[in-house]
């Protein structure tokens, strides 16, 4: 019984996409990728714990890289809303979701380098 927990669990973590995968952590790597100072890191990290947190209550943590112009301009308003994000926040996690989506694809080939 224990073994076959062993191999469900295993099949479980393959399947779904890595938290690392979807939204990025603002590592030294990250801070590398993007070009940006420590305070900017400070910033985009308290963004990230808004999307994690907030972004993901209704439907999984969505990849930052994999979020359409459609989808900015329609849906992201409102989740902001329906969020109840202050003012500041929904700066912090603008800022978090666009930083990321633009070197996402970069992390993941980076990370992917390392584990080899
Ligand atoms: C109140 C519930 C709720 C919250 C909170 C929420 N979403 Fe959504 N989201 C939905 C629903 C419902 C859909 C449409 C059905 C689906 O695709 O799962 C959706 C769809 C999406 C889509 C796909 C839309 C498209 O046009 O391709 C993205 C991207 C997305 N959400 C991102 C976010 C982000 C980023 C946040 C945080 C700012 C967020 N969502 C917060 C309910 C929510």
């Amino acid at each position: 019984m224990k073994k076959l927990m062993g191999v469900l669990l295993m099949i479980g973590v393959a399947a779904c996409t890595s938290i690392e995968v979807l939204a990025p952590p603002v590592d030294q790597l990250y801070i590398s990728e993007a070009g940006i100072s420590a305070e900017r890191a400070a910033f985009l990290r308290k963004g990230r714990k808004i999307y994690v947190n907030a972004c993901s209550t209704c439907h999984d943590t969505r990849q930052v890289d994999d979020i359409s112009a459609k989808a900015w301009k329609t849906h992201i308003p409102k989740m902001y809303k329906k969020a109840k994000l202050y003012p500041e926040e929904i700066e912090q996690v603008s800022a978090y979701i666009k930083t990321s989506a633009k070197i996402n694809q970069r992390l993941i080939a980076r990370r992917e380098q390392q584990k080899r």
